[in-house]
């Protein structure tokens, strides 16, 4: 299938790109580059020996969207990853990130629809799922009203992708709900490239390993978890990228309208210490760290129930924690 991939410049985009090739499907990537970087289309093409065709431009812009379905004629399909993501800066800059990804993806399926394209993967995450009340999450555990922007952001998308699909349009789509992704490519030549200070935590423990920090604080060990520290769903970037493979093979047998969301994480809770403890043992380098308060807005514990994707898709994870922090380091060592 020829897909097209907004944001494919980026971290998830960019290992997804790299999976729809291996599976023999033609991506065709949009970007604007404002958080990501030009080379990453090089090293895409050093891995695949292909290089996909590169619309550089901004999702919301409606003439550009509808030139490159004009140029790309038969596109069957798309996956949505233009967003902005930190969650600290959505709550100090509200408006461009409710403008960015909400009319992105306004746009996107206007344009969609103009060009009869059914199929749409949209990126959202554990985040809808607010502070649970029981783990694993499954797909039908409470929606939670969001305490940032960015997390609002991903409700409401889902909200429109829904009430599309019930008016009877010409669309079939599915939210896929990351936990949280980590690790690089096996071939270390794409990863994650956090602008500024990270503020998520493996790239925060690589530039801690890597001499960039002085120190990695770790928001709380006062948590009711088996070590007092968070627990998380660490899923390795190539399995989440797979994930989007199987659901548009999946959502392509589907008949429109079609909706439905689906989990896509280990099954697995893992700690914030653990994954640290990982880190310095599979990569035998130490990462200094201190204990500080709690980080406003952190769940303690959350986790995904995966028997949905896994039963429907016939996806799982397959990455150890043990290979994504080999494989987040080698990237790292590299930058
Ligand atoms: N953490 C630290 N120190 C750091 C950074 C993080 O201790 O320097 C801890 C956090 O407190 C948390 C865990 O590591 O317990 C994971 O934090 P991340 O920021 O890496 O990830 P989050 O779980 O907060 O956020 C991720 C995604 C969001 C998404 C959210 C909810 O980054 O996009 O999951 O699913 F919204």
């Amino acid at each position: 299938m020829k897909i097209l991939i907004n944001g494919g410049a980026g971290y998830i985009g960019s290992h997804t790109t790299v999976e729809l090739y291996n599976a023999g499907h033609t991506p065709i990537i949009v970007d604007n580059f404002s958080n990501s970087e030009r080379w990453i289309i090089d090293r895409i093409e050093q891995i695949t020996d292909k290089r996909p065709a590169v619309y550089e431009g901004d999702c919301t812009d409606t003439n550009f969207m509808n030139e490159v379905f004009t140029k790309e004629k038969d596109i069957e399909g798309v996956i949505h990853f233009t967003a902005f993501k930190a969650v600290g800066e959505s709550v100090e800059k509200p408006i461009p990130y409710y403008k960015n990804n909400i009319n992105s993806l306004l746009t996107v399926l206007e344009v969609m629809q103009n060009y009869n394209v059914q199929n749409i993967v949209f990126s959202s995450s554990a985040t809808v799922y607010g502070e649970p009340d029981t783990n694993p999450l499954t797909e039908i555990s409470p929606r939670k009203e969001a305490i940032n922007p960015y997390g609002n952001t991903k409700l409401i998308a889902e909200d429109i992708l829904k009430d599309l699909a019930t008016s009877g349009a010409n669309i079939k789509t599915i939210p896929l709900r990351y936990f949280n992704p980590i690790g690089a490519h096996e071939s270390h030549l794409i990863g994650e490239l956090p602008s500024g200070v990270p503020s998520n935590l493996v790239p925060y423990i690589t530039q801690t390993a890597a001499g960039l920090r002085d120190e990695l604080t770790i928001f709380g060990d006062d948590y009711n978890t088996p070590d007092g520290t968070c627990l998380r769903d660490f899923i390795h970037v190539v399995d989440l990228a797979k994930a989007h493979i199987a659901t548009l093979e999946y959502l392509d047998k589907q008949t429109a309208p079609f909706f439905d969301v689906f989990n896509v994480g280990t099954g697995n809770g893992t700690s914030v210490m653990e994954l640290i403890n990982t880190f310095e043992k599979v990569n035998n380098v130490k990462v200094k760290y201190v204990i500080g308060p709690r980080r406003t807005g952190d769940v303690e514990s959350c986790w995904a129930d995966t028997k949905k994707i896994n039963d429907t898709m016939n996806w799982k994870s397959e990455k150890s924690i043990s290979e994504a922090m080999k494989d987040s380091w080698k990237w790292q060592k590299t930058l």
